[in-house]
């Protein structure tokens, strides 16, 4: 079993090793920006982690790991114009730093690359399974942006709704790719699907904490712009429940609040952290993001591999937890 750092030093191999063209620069070069500024990396690392607990080798999951990774990279490329995002891994977002039309036109490429990785399979019957998997999670990543754009004016989101939002935008490609790493390392359809339900729940308390972070971060560590979510009227967990637990008269300073969006918004962020705050609302997220983890871990268990097998994904699950950024 690798450790996480190995494991992304081996990705990291896997990348240089497939280069890519140099020309048009304006198209190859935003995206060698968006992949050499890494992040976590946490999906191809899940990917081959999955992989190594069935027997499989990291290289078995790599063609996987790429693909999974590239294709996050462009929802991100995406979603920081969709969200007007200025700042990604502590640094300027792609279409900041190059232009709109090159945001689009870099992550369309970069989409269609997570493909071709997966055709580095021979193997017909796996090739088939990994890209039904990716495919699943990008419809689902697809419609899960639907619903976080349109719910930014929506004043009747539920937490369910909300909940459901993020599933479809972020758990799923988590799932996929340590579905995707069991089926390379040969992984029954059972397992698999195990892994799987582990990865969507895991999935639902990364992006609570990423919303959380959102507005309690420490913006030295945090690598986004910490208040976007309140300043784009976001309907996460941590408004629904202040709208939930607030006083009438707060509820509708909150309402109003998240009814406009003004261009100056560092008054707007402070106030709305004030109310999330008095109405203890971190606390309240973090027993929610407590939750779905223990629920993720029972899914851990009950796959049927040797035990100390598990620990690399055991340890993974629990550093995401404690995450700052
Ligand atoms: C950011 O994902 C988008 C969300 C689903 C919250 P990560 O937090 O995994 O971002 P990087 O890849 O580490 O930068
Ligand atoms: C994450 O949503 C989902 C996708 C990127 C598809 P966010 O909008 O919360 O992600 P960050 O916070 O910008 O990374
Ligand atoms: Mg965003
Ligand atoms: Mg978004
Ligand atoms: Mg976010």
């Amino acid at each position: 079993m690798h450790t996480v750092s190995q494991l992304q030093d081996l990705f990291v191999s896997g990348l240089e090793q497939r280069t890519r063209p140099a020309e048009p620069a304006g198209l190859y070069e935003p995206i060698d920006y968006i992949m050499s500024l890494g992040g976590k990396r946490i999906r191809p690392v899940m990917a081959m982690m999955s992989c190594e607990l069935f027997g499989g080798r990291p290289a078995d999951a790599m063609a996987a790991a790429l693909a999974v990774e590239t294709f996050h990279n462009f929802t991100l490329l995406h979603d920081d114009i969709m969200d007007e995002a200025p700042l990604r891994r502590g640094r300027e977002t792609v279409h900041m730093r190059y232009g709109v039309s090159q945001g689009i036109l870099s992550g369309d490429l970069m989409l269609i690359m997570s493909y071709k990785y997966l055709m580095e399979y021979p193997d017909p019957e796996l090739f088939r399974a990994l890209t039904a998997s990716l495919s699943d999670a990008a419809v689902k990543v697809c419609e899960g942006q639907q619903w976080d754009m349109a719910f930014e004016g929506d004043g009747e989101v539920t937490i369910p709704d909300y909940l459901r939002m993020i599933e479809y935008k972020t758990a799923a490609l988590l799932a996929s790719a340590l579905e995707m790493g069991a089926l390379t390392g040969g992984a029954s359809a059972a397992d698999a699907r195990e892994l799987y339900e582990f990865g969507r729940l895991l999935g639902l308390a990364f992006q609570l904490l990423d919303d959380l972070l959102d507005s309690f971060g420490d913006p030295k560590k945090f690598g986004k712009k910490v208040g976007g979510d309140i300043s784009r009227n976001k309907k996460t967990y941590l408004y629904l429940k202040a709208l939930e637990l607030a006083d009438e008269h707060t509820r509708a300073q909150l309402v109003d609040l998240y009814s406009h969006q003004p261009a100056e918004d560092a008054g707007k962020i402070s106030t709305v952290k004030g109310i999330f705050e008095s109405l203890e609302i971190p606390a309240h997220t973090r027993g929610v993001i407590d939750r779905y983890q223990k629920e993720a871990f029972s899914h851990l268990e009950a796959i049927n591999v040797d035990d100390s097998s598990k620990k690399s994904l055991r340890d993974l699950a629990v550093q995401l937890g404690v995450r700052e950024h």
